[in-house]
């Protein structure tokens, strides 16, 4: 009798030590990252990027932990940046078109980038090529991963910039949350 009250004690404290601990985030590398389902509702980073010179417009959201960052400490881990590239309309000599307001006109949505973070994130990636456990995952405008995507591309790019937690437009993202 006794013992059967020790082990429903004992497996009540096993009980309630598993619910307090929530699951480390699996350690993921380049390209495991699941699509960001909903992201579209998360809040904005920056929207209508002009990029003339390749042709596209830029939309970037990021998630609720993204958005605790700030320009003095970065993103805390556990945040997701999603820049949505948008193709835009060209004209009969393959020059982007602008609309009444002088901007980018969007066509097709050509490609979704993310980038995430988390501890262990990465561990694969040799080490001149690490951006703190960012890791990086290419979908196409479709949503399904883009299976040819070179990682070490979104590497060359992001990795110069250390001083701005590896995000190209810090910035101005912080600028604009003032
Ligand atoms: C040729 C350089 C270059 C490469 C390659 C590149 N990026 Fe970027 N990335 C940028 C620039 C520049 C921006 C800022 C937005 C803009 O100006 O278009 C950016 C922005 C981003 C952002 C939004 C946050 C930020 O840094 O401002 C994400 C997410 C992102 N890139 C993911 C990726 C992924 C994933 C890959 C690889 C599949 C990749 N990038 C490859 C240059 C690059």
């Amino acid at each position: 009798m006794k013992k059967r009250i020790v082990s429903a004690v004992a497996l009540g404290l096993i009980v309630a030590g598993c619910s307090q601990m929530a699951p480390p985030p699996a350690a993921l590398n380049d390209g495991e990252l699941a699509f960001p389902d909903g992201y579209k509702s998360w809040p904005v980073f920056l929207s209508a990027v002009q990029r003339e010179d390749a042709k596209q417009i830029r939309d970037i959201y990021m998630n609720g932990e993204a958005a605790r960052g700030s320009s003095s400490s970065g993103f805390p881990q556990g945040s997701v940046l999603v820049m949505e590239n948008w193709a835009v309309k060209l004209d009969a000599d393959g020059k982007p078109m602008k609309g009444a307001d002088g901007k980018l006109v969007k066509d097709k949505l050509a490609a979704v980038f993310v980038m995430g973070k988390n501890p262990g994130w990465g561990a694969q990636v040799p080490a001149e090529q690490k951006n703190g456990n960012w890791i990086y995952t290419a979908f196409k405008g479709n949503g399904e991963l883009n299976g040819d995507a070179k990682y070490n591309t979104c590497r060359g790019c992001h990795t110069p910039l250390k001083d701005k937690d590896f995000v190209f437009r810090y910035d101005e993202h912080f600028a604009m949350k003032k």
